[in-house]
């Protein structure tokens, strides 16, 4: 099925099994209008999904959501997954997690889970995630995976909100002996840029926060803890483009709860009609398809992108932040500082250090809208 011999195979696939979540975070990577996609792939469904993406040549699957827990077939994928050689990853919030669970998925063969946690405390765990209860579960499911023996990545989404604990949240992640942490500044997509305004840290947050990893880091070394900080950054305050998804239809597919198959996690608001695995091969959708082949390479590139000598490394940037910022997804992303419409990331970063949102603000309005795009989307 492959016509062009310089695309290679996907080597990372991301199921994303379900849009559901008990969580209500302002930052959630699901689709806006998610209450649309309601139907979900059967057991059976994600299984020829993964027989075909092995065959393929994907090595490595991510079982994630909203939260892939909720669905009840998760250890028989797994396990599915791991016979057809995969190596297997779990994304979870740590809600709906239980002792039991984990014994299925280490039966199942589960390589590895990945944690995510709101803040350091519980109160403003609670406040972000819209749920009380959630610190302290995350908190007893963190020790049971490290005491199931799987090496364990803790996942904190910062923003201007919790940036400042960025202390106390590595402490809390030595404490759980994490073995990978990943400090991941906000990206803005779907919620997050909705709520942006009331999310992205000011230059100082980031510049502070930078300091205090690096302090740990040192410390960390000196003393023989071999726990991997990940710092990331948000690209509001870069000059030039992140190399997003590796480029377009290169390493990455995702396929979304009804069946869609994406190029990343956020292409699903472009104005690309996309192939569904109910419909068509993942072969055929991986090097054949209009949606895979739209931004492949260099030739779909208007200027300043198509004669800047950084295109091989940023690939004009990330598709789906030019379509939100400009309008246009050809168009270089406004992150870099050559794109006629970088004074959209220069408000942006003004409009932080103005900002006076307080959490309570950020989550009132999160629900309100959350409400009214729910009530126009169903
Ligand atoms: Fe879609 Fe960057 S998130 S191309």
């Amino acid at each position: 099925m492959q016509s062009n011999p310089d695309i290679k195979a996907p080597l990372w696939l991301l199921a994303e099994l379900t849009y559901r979540c008990p969580l209500q975070c302002p930052y959630c990577s699901n689709p806006l209008d998610f209450a649309r996609a309601s139907e979900e792939l059967t057991t059976a469904q994600w299984i020829e999904v993964f027989k075909q993406a092995r065959a393929m040549g994907s090595v490595q699957l991510g079982f994630s959501g909203g939260e892939p827990l909720t669905r009840k077939d998760l250890p028989e994928l797994i396990a599915v997954a791991r016979e057809l050689g995969f190596y297997t990853n779990l994304i979870t919030s740590g809600i709906g997690l239980t002792a039991k669970k984990l014994d299925l998925f280490a039966d199942a063969g589960l390589d590895h889970i990945q944690i995510s946690f709101q803040a350091s405390d519980e109160t403003l765990n609670a406040a972000l995630a819209g749920s009380k209860k959630a610190f302290t579960q995350k908190l007893e499911m963190a020790k049971a995976v490290k005491a199931h023996g799987y090496p364990m990545v803790l996942n904190f989404v910062l923003h201007r909100h919790n940036i400042d604990q960025i202390d106390r949240i590595i402490e809390l992640c030595i404490e759980l002996e994490a073995d990978d942490v990943e400090l991941a500044t906000c990206q803005f997509y779907g919620w997050a840029q909705l709520n942006r305004e009331g999310l992205l840290p000011t230059r100082k947050q980031i510049a502070d926060a930078e300091k205090v990893v690096a302090s740990y880091r040192e410390k960390m070394a000196a003393s023989g803890n071999l726990t991997n900080l990940i710092f990331v950054t948000p690209d509001y305050y870069e000059e030039r483009p992140k190399g997003c998804m590796g480029g377009w239809g290169a390493i990455f597919m995702n396929v979304t709860p009804d069946g869609k198959a994406l190029p990343c996690h956020s292409a699903r608001q472009l104005p690309i009609e996309f192939p569904s695995v109910l419909e068509h091969r993942l072969d055929d959708i991986w090097y054949n398809s209009f949606g895979f082949n739209r931004y492949r390479g260099y030739d779909w590139m208007p200027e300043p992108c198509r004669s800047c000598d950084e295109k091989e490394k940023d690939f004009g940037g990330c598709r789906c932040q030019a379509f939100m910022l400009t309008g246009n997804a050809d168009n270089a992303d406004p992150v870099c500082s050559k794109s006629a419409h970088h004074g959209k990331i220069l408000e942006a970063r003004e409009e932080a250090n103005h900002c006076q949102m307080t959490i309570e603000q950020l989550q009132f309005r999160h629900q309100r809208n959350s409400e009214l795009i729910f009530k126009t989307s169903v």
